[in-house]
């Protein structure tokens, strides 16, 4: 017998916490001044790499999504008429429902593909053909796929935008964007050129920056915001933790990077902890194991902030949740005002 008490469904609503509501967002809009038209050279252009975006794009990016953000009802529709084809040949949970959820939200409709295996590519289809086909259902196509040469195959055929939503182990742009905003929502002052010295930030990153695409185009943004950052740390074991050239381009760019294998020396300085664990490979996933984990135990700063691209496994205690060090869950909500500001400076047609 399933028991259907449950102390929720005594509730009229949840409660909003402080970042959730709209004091941060707010804040960042009445820090960085609106420069929209940085924003027009995206116009229906595809974006397939973080390497893609320019600094001041990113910032107005932000500046544009803490709009949505602190704008109950946008009341208008953009994208009234457009059609998104969602194409996910792998598992997700925020990112697609998060694509979705924007365009519809801007007023679009949504076709999706969530199992390769309803489509022709089961029957050996390659995605030049299926990319040729999307051109005539669709708007823009937003693909995740355990290939990283996909995207790059349906770019051959595409003449609509395509968006790059996690290619295997290359990259996950938007993800990154979506980190930028969380860490500019709770200090403004990272996306200003000028930081005071005592205001930069000690970033570590627990993860395989080789291996893991959120790592691979998160750094390639903090890497232009590096005048903002005091160092990053790379908290890994692995002995290969970067790809050819990736640490020297990172360090070219300014950033000051280094890598560590023992977390609990590494915490106590740090102002954002990032944490990972999932890779993919093939059609599989491995996980980095708990070798690294974080726990209300953690030696973390009082400030301290920890942000999570999701899912999470055991790295990530759920005892932090009800914590203020807790920002990994704005991150995934904010996912959704960044990804409007995007679809609309992309949608210009
Ligand atoms: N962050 C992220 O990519 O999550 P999903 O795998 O759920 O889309």
């Amino acid at each position: 017998m399933v028991d259907k008490t449950h102390p929720k469904l005594d509730e009229h609503h949840t409660p909003v916490t402080i970042v959730e509501g709209l004091e941060h967002p707010m804040a960042l809009m009445d820090t960085i001044p609106d420069e929209p038209a940085e924003l027009t050279e995206l116009a229906n252009r595809s974006v397939v790499s973080a390497k893609q975006f320019s600094r001041k794009q990113i910032v107005q990016l932000c500046r544009l999504a803490s709009k949505y953000e602190s704008t109950q009802n946008i009341g208008q529709f953009p994208l009234t008429g457009k059609i998104l084809i969602s194409a996910f040949y792998e598992p997700s949970t925020r990112t697609r429902l998060s694509f979705e959820s924007v365009w519809h939200r801007l007023g679009g409709d949504v076709i999706s593909i969530t199992d390769p295996a309803t489509t022709g590519i089961a029957k050996g289809e390659s995605m030049n053909d299926v990319a040729e086909m999307m051109n005539h259902y669709g708007d823009v196509v937003v693909l995740r796929d355990t290939n990283e040469d996909a995207i790059y195959d349906m770019l051959n055929s595409l003449r609509i935008p395509i968006i790059n939503a996690g290619n295997g182990t290359d990259e996950h742009p938007t993800q990154a964007l979506a980190d930028i905003y969380a860490i500019s929502k709770w200090r403004p002052d990272f996306l200003e050129e000028n930081i005071k010295e005592d205001k930069k930030l000690s970033i570590c990153i627990i993860g395989v920056p080789s291996h893991m695409r959120t790592v691979r185009s998160l750094l390639i943004f903090l890497a232009l915001f590096s005048s903002s950052i005091k160092e990053v740390v790379i908290v890994t074991n692995s002995e290969t933790p970067f790809s050819k050239d990736q640490l020297s381009e990172l360090k070219q760019a300014g950033l000051v990077i280094r890598t560590e294998d023992n977390l609990e020396s590494v915490l106590p300085d740090m102002d954002i902890i990032y944490i990972n664990t999932i890779t993919w490979r093939g059609e599989s996933y491995e996980e980095h194991g708990t070798e690294y984990s974080l726990d209300k135990n953690s030696p973390l700063k009082k400030d301290a902030i920890i942000l999570h691209p999701l899912a999470r496994g055991d790295e990530l205690s759920t005892a932090l949740d009800d914590t203020p060090h807790n920002w990994y869950f704005a991150q995934a909500r904010g996912a959704v005002f960044i990804r409007m500001a995007l679809m609309t400076s992309l949608v210009r047609f």
